[in-house]
């Protein structure tokens, strides 16, 4: 079978590397990269470190609004399924990048595989939401990681050829913790490429959502409560909010957030598995740091991964700093060893669902 798969952001990648490494075992694969995520640590890293195959195609699309990005996008990968003709469109999440893919394939009649299918905020003013909806809508398989993502999906209606395979993330973490290594970096580069010392103990940060980290309002509240700690927090800032992180650091004296470059999914996962505590508002991170066990404080108004919120290990939070402050210092039980992300094959079961799919 020939299968194109289509990624643009940073999440992508990392499923894209456990899939794409099954699948090629018995069908034909074409990358197709929206280039929705492009600098170097957002993008090439993650094929080198994690060797996925170069991709076949990259479009250079990014920026802009979600219509002209989308837009720009459907048109261009329309014309490589158009070129390429293939047996299946491969795609994963909920970018921008997701919906142009799931557009443009259903338009040609070409059946799309959808991974991480089935996942519900229940609100449409989340971009992500939209994509998400549409997505599945227009799916001939629906790959999903979680019970409660089946069960969304059947709420809907959807019940036909849709597999609880489990997580692709928790694939990608079982096979590169191993690879990280124990031994701590000596430095981290900082956002204006300055070498900073690593700390001993320290607590991991992600923040880029429009709704806490577009805006200084709720990003002076959440760096407020970091700053605030007993050990430094390591903070790799996506590319959107670089100025305004710089600018908060500076205007309020933030000494104890170490703001540094995005980095590796390596050093990613180094920081989850040695920090004493996470607070994200990351879809991704808010599961790895369930997988390593770690407690964690998502910064967001809808629960994303119900399962990660077991005995408290996840908790919603405000972007206000008195509650980050005190949920951060409330210890929870991390010992319940349910593991509702399946059994760390899940890109085994989705490439062996896509060989045995009949259009
Ligand atoms: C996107 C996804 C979001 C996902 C996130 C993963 C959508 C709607 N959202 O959000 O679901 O959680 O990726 O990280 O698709 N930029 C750079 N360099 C880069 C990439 C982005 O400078 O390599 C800047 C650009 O100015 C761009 C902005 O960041 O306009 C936002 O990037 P975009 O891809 O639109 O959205 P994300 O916030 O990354
Ligand atoms: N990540 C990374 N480098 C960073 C920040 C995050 O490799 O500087 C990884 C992280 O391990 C997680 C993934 O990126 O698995 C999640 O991406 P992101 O938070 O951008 O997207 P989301 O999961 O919210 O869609």
């Amino acid at each position: 079978m020939k299968v194109l798969t289509i990624v643009g952001a940073r999440p992508q990648f990392i499923k894209s590397a456990v899939v794409s490494r099954q699948l090629r075992k018995n069908n034909e694969e074409i990358i197709v990269h929206t280039g929705q995520h492009y600098d170097y640590n957002m993008s090439d890293v993650f094929f080198d470190e994690l060797k996925i195959p170069r991709p076949d195609y990259n479009l250079g699309i990014s920026g802009g609004t979600h219509g002209k990005m989308t837009g720009e996008m459907l048109i261009e990968i329309e014309k490589v399924l158009l070129i390429e003709r293939p047996d299946m469109v491969l795609i994963y999440g909920d970018t921008n990048s997701t919906l142009a893919g799931a557009l443009a394939s259903v338009k040609l009649h070409i059946p799309i595989c959808h991974v991480e299918a089935g996942v519900r905020f229940g609100t449409l003013t989340n971009p992500e939401e939209i994509n998400r909806i549409v997505s599945d809508d227009v799916s001939a398989i629906l790959m999903c990681c979680t019970e409660s993502a089946v069960r969304n999906l059947s709420l809907e209606g959807k019940t036909e050829n849709v597999f609880l395979v489990g997580d692709p993330m928790y694939d990608a973490f079982n096979f590169y913790v191993d690879k990280i290594g124990s031994k701590a970096p000596e430095k981290i580069i900082g956002l204006d490429g300055e070498e900073i010392f690593f700390p001993d103990k320290f607590y991991y940060m992600t923040c880029h959502r429009e709704e806490n980290a577009g805006s200084d309002e709720p990003l002076t509240e959440i760096l407020y409560a970091m700053n605030s700690l007993k050990f430094p927090c390591v903070y790799p800032v996506h590319p959107r909010n670089k100025e305004r992180v710089i600018q908060l650091k500076q205007k309020y004296n933030f000494k104890n957030i170490i703001a540094c470059q995005p980095v590796g999914y390596l050093m990613s996962i180094y920081l989850t598995v040695n920090a004493e505590k996470i607070l994200t508002d990351s879809g991704g991170l808010q599961r790895e740091a369930f997988f390593a066990k770690k407690q964690c404080i998502t910064i967001f108004d809808y629960i994303v991964w119900p399962e990660t919120m077991i005995d408290n290990r996840n908790q919603l939070c405000k972007p206000c700093r008195k509650e980050i402050v005190s949920k951060i210092n409330t210890e929870q039980s991390l010992t319940c060893a349910l593991m509702p992300f399946g059994d760390g094959k899940a890109a085994c079961k989705i490439a062996e669902l896509i060989s045995k799919f009949d259009r």
